[in-house]
């Protein structure tokens, strides 16, 4: 029998009675439609947006382990209160994993498929978590000679959604960016990206391990959120770069508004004349994340000129239109190994990804701390 006509596949099912069950299943591999190939996955990053499908608010101070080695199994509960949100999940046994890399071994007919048999590609569309993954040609790109699928395992969903805040800024007129949970991966990745293009960046961290990894790749403004001088350090970096829009990664809490608050005081800083109405400045927050879960929390005093949105790298894709995706993806695949790099902690197998004592550091979504999958390890 020729190879990967099946292969494991990591599920997660939200059971109605308030189990979360994650498992590996034994799925059959789709033979490729004209348009698609196989693709042996070699590679997927474990992200924070996709912990929200894999694991999401279950509580895992109650998970255990059991089925075996080979066919792991967890269970864990999933609070009342998280339950009405997942209504729309509930029962279905769902495939994880945004992104991925590996090789293709198998075609459809078309030449364009035909074409990339025992290429080393990368992969957006979900399901990575697999062992093989039938995807259409439009959803891959062919990797650079020299790079391997760990290379180009995370090559999407972080630096598209970097380089989807620079053009936001650019496409609503501000000039400068603030960013918050600044040292995760994509804030690295978003930093080099403003150096390079010569656009001013305030990155905001709660420590100084993360001040010192952002110092350390040449970021110019970074500020501690647990100062006792944070909302001046904020304002201060915010009038020297004139940055009017954030991207905020955590969501719940003050944060999003003590930035809205400094970046009023910024404006009044360099106004020409007092208006009760406060400054006539535009002043945006879109929160990006939900790194804490906790409400938002806005103290309005930052005048009637802001806002305050959702924002998610798809829409964004879908307004800007097929030739400009194409253009950010061209930059991605030739700065693959530099502005775009990832690190990894560890490297595991479908089976070690359902190992209690790794989901206990990978759900943490700690700087530095990012898992890859190699489904086919071992
Ligand atoms: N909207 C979209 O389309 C989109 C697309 C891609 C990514 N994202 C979001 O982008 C964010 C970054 O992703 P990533 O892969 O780069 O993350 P990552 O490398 O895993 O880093 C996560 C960072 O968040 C910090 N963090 C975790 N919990 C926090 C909290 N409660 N308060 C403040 N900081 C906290 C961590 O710092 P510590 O070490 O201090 O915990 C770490 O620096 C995620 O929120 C992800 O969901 C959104």
């Amino acid at each position: 029998m020729s190879e990967g006509k099946s292969g494991l596949q990591l599920r997660s099912l939200l059971k109605k009675s308030g189990e979360l069950e994650l498992s590996l299943v034994d799925v059959p591999t789709p033979e490729p439609a004209d348009d698609e190939v196989v693709v042996r996955v070699e590679a997927t990053p474990i992200n924070p947006s996709d912990l929200g499908l894999l694991i999401g608010p279950a509580d895992m101070s109650t998970a255990e382990e059991s089925g075996s080695a080979d066919a792991p199994v967890i269970t864990a509960k999933m609070p009342e209160a998280a339950m009405r949100m997942m209504a729309a999940r509930l029962d279905q046994s769902l495939p994880v994993g945004n992104e991925g890399a590996g090789v293709v071994i198998r075609t459809g007919s078309s030449d364009a498929a035909k074409a990339l048999m025992g290429k080393a590609v990368s992969m957006i569309g979900g399901a990575m978590y697999t062992q093989y993954r039938t995807i259409k040609v439009r959803d891959i790109m062919e990797l650079p000679s020299g790079t391997t699928p760990a290379d180009g395992a995370s090559w999407f969903v972080n630096p598209l959604t970097a380089l989807g805040m620079t053009e936001t800024m650019r496409r609503e007129n501000h000039k400068a960016l603030v960013h918050t949970a600044a040292a995760s991966n994509l804030g690295q990745m978003l930093n080099k990206i403003c150096i390079k293009d010569g656009i001013g960046l305030v990155n905001i961290v709660r420590s100084k391990e993360q001040a010192d990894i952002l110092h350390k790749i040449g970021a110019k403004y970074v500020v501690d959120s647990t100062a006792d001088t944070f909302m001046d350090d904020l304002t201060n970096a915010l009038v020297e770069t004139g940055a009017t829009i954030a991207f905020d990664a955590i969501g719940g809490g003050k944060l999003a508004s003590q930035i809205l608050t400094c970046m009023e005081i910024a404006a009044n800083k360099t106004a020409k004349e007092y208006s009760r109405y406060g400054s006539n400045v535009c002043k945006q927050v879109y929160i990006y994340g939900s790194l804490d879960n906790r409400p938002t929390e806005l103290s309005r005093t930052f005048g009637l000129t802001w806002g305050v949105g959702g924002w998610l790298l798809t829409p964004f894709l879908q307004k800007i239109g097929p030739a400009e995706i194409g253009r950010l993806r061209q930059r991605v695949a030739s700065e693959l190994k530099t502005t775009f790099a990832s690190h990894y902690t560890q490297v595991v197998s479908l089976q070690e990804t359902l190992q209690l004592s790794n989901i206990a550091i990978y759900n943490k979504r700690s700087t530095g701390e990012k898992f890859l999958i190699n489904p086919n390890k071992g």
